[in-house]
């Protein structure tokens, strides 16, 4: 049997704290899906098949990762996929409260599907999409936060 976990989350935009996550996870999985949220609750910069395609170049060099989109809720996607295991990455304790609602009402709505926290490294840990658009808003330069896909796509909107 496949062991398969899926990372879900926004992606607006990708930045290497979600890909140190997803390189973490793809060592402990024979495969893991990235699913990138249609529906988040959130006003998103990039459109779904933007953020799809950033996470597609940007994950090419892990080649037991896999990028899909879903609409609709988590744990459906999940199931469909015939996986259990949801990834969440944890940063501070600034996540915490919001990571476990999120955790927990999942859990509720699917009792069979585990939510597993990890934690990425030091470096990562107060890196956020928010923070990285105020940067490029800013023309600041995002070297050390996104890869160069995200950079060119940043430009790109500029224009
Ligand atoms: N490194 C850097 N930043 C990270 C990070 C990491 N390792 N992990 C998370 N983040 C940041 C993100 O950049 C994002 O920052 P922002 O808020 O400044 O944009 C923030 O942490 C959280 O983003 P993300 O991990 O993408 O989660 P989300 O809360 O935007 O989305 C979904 C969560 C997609 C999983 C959730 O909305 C969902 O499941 N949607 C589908 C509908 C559903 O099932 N809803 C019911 C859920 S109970």
């Amino acid at each position: 049997m496949i062991r398969r976990a899926v990372y879900p989350g926004t992606f607006d935009p990708i930045t290497f704290g979600h890909l140190n996550i997803l390189e973490k996870a793809a060592k402990m999985f024979d495969e893991v899906i990235l699913a990138v949220a249609d529906f988040t609750g959130k006003n998103t910069l990039f459109d779904l098949a933007e953020r799809t395609s950033m996470c597609r170049i940007a994950t090419s060099h892990l080649s037991n990762v896999v990028v899909d989109s879903f609409d609709g809720l988590i744990v459906d996607y999940t199931r469909k996929k015939e996986s259990a295991v949801m990834i969440r990455g944890m940063r501070a304790v600034s996540d915490f409260e919001y990571e476990l609602a999120l955790a927990l009402t999942n859990k509720k709505l699917a009792p069979d599907i585990e939510t597993i926290f990890l934690v990425p490294n030091l470096r990562y840990m107060y890196q956020s999409s928010s923070l990285i658009k105020q940067l490029a808003l800013l023309s600041s330069a995002l070297d050390d936060y996104v890869p160069a896909c995200v950079i060119k796509a940043f430009e790109t909107k500029k224009k």
